[in-house]
């Protein structure tokens, strides 16, 4: 893959569980591109940036820098967002310089205050909001195969997570939001719905099958405006169905809510937060409604990673990173505010899905 940037690309969070396998595939893909691997500790960012072909430390913490790329003397082409940008520090540091953004954290109220912010400044880069599940992944496929449609009454994502699967520490307060209720469109309205809510069935790639349970994705707001879609859904399930029930046990009953003060905090995430080595990472997104000749049509998108969640993500990044700088064989993306489920060449994105070891079934 040819590279068409000058500058190099920053990995804000680089060295964490997400961001170092998205310096490795962006490195890998784009020999001669320069990365650099941000985050507060040098000698972390030192270890990984040695086994890069072509990359150097960046040392910043954006929660104490007013402007964490002040002082910054490398010419940065690109950045991706690794690390929650509570204050959107980074942010607002790439508009100021006109270097194009990709965040993959924010949860949706997070993007919601961003995209104000965005609208509100004066804007000469691409500023891309790609933190729905998996980078985008699924809503990326999604958007693609909803052009099949006439009419689109439902989308459903479903996510089968391993409990042994790995995920680094800045993914605690995601996680730790499980059980708040947030806004999703149905049958044409928007409705609050409660975390860990309205159980339905689902079935993923390798055969298995389970209670999904509601949770907060930015999909669930992004894809109704993209595919005029009536419903969207995202809901998960643990490949310990049990585990997965207690959890909505606890949230349905009050205890959840009850144990979400600080004086739980210890007790509370050691029931969320228990990492492993990785475990294979499956979704499921069901399209229901008419195809062009107004016949009842469903197509079932199901995505298989081997490895982690963390993996299928840092390539939902790479692609959107790489869609954003042209690196894809795309014209770069112009001024103004993207969403991942934006992504022209959903043919490129499946090839590098490919290529990097996800499988893909469409039924
Ligand atoms: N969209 C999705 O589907 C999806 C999926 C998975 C993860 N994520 C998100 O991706 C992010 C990374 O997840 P992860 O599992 O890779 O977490 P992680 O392993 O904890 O990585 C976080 C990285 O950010 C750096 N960092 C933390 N605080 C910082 C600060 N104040 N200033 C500069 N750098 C800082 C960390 O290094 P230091 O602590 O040494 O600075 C580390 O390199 C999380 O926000 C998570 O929610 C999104």
């Amino acid at each position: 893959m040819a590279t068409t940037v000058s500058g190099a690309i920053l990995v804000a969070g680089g060295y964490g569980i997400v961001g170092t396998q998205i310096c490795e595939i962006l490195s890998k893909r784009n020999p001669d591109l320069k990365i650099l691997v941000g985050g507060r500790n040098r000698e972390k960012a030192a270890e990984l940036v040695e086994r890069l072909p072509n990359a150097a430390v960046a040392v910043f913490d954006i929660e104490a820098d007013a402007d964490p790329l002040n002082g910054m003397d490398e010419a940065i082409s690109g950045l991706i967002a690794v690390v929650n940008d509570r204050d959107n520090r980074l942010m607002q540091a790439c508009i100021r310089r006109s270097i194009p953004y990709v965040d993959i954290t924010r949860w949706t109220d997070r993007v919601r205050t961003a995209v104000f912010e965005v609208a509100l400044s004066d804007v000469n880069s691409p500023i891309v909001f790609s933190s729905s599940w998996m980078a985008g992944v699924p809503g990326v496929l999604a958007a693609h195969h909803a052009k099949e449609f006439s009419d689109i009454d439902v989308i459903d994502i479903d996510v089968l997570y391993g409990l042994a699967d790995m995920a680094g520490p800045n993914s605690i307060e995601y996680v730790d939001r499980l059980a708040s209720p947030f806004p999703v469109l149905k049958n044409g309205e928007w409705v609050e719905v409660g975390g860990l809510s309205d159980p339905k069935t689902a079935k993923f790639f390798g055969g298995a099958e389970g209670n999904t349970f509601r949770f907060d994705t930015p999909d669930q707001v992004t894809l109704p405006h993209i595919t005029n879609a009536k419903s969207v859904s995202s809901r998960i399930t643990y490949d310990d169905q049990g585990t997965m029930d207690l959890m909505a046990k606890l949230v349905s009953s009050g205890v959840w809510e009850k144990l979400s003060v600080p004086d739980f905090d210890d007790f509370r995430l050691s029931l969320l937060y228990n990492p492993g080595e990785g475990a294979v990472h499956e979704v499921t997104t069901t399209i229901t409604g008419k195809d062009k000749g107004g016949a009842p049509m469903t197509r079932t998108i199901m995505v298989h990673d081997p490895v982690s969640q963390t993996h299928m993500t840092a390539l939902g990044g790479v692609i959107q990173i790489e869609h954003t700088l042209g690196l894809d064989g795309s014209e770069p993306r112009g001024p103004g505010i993207f969403f991942a489920e934006h992504h022209r060449a959903p043919d490129v994105a499946l090839k590098t899905l490919s290529e990097n070891g996800i499988k893909v079934r469409v039924e």
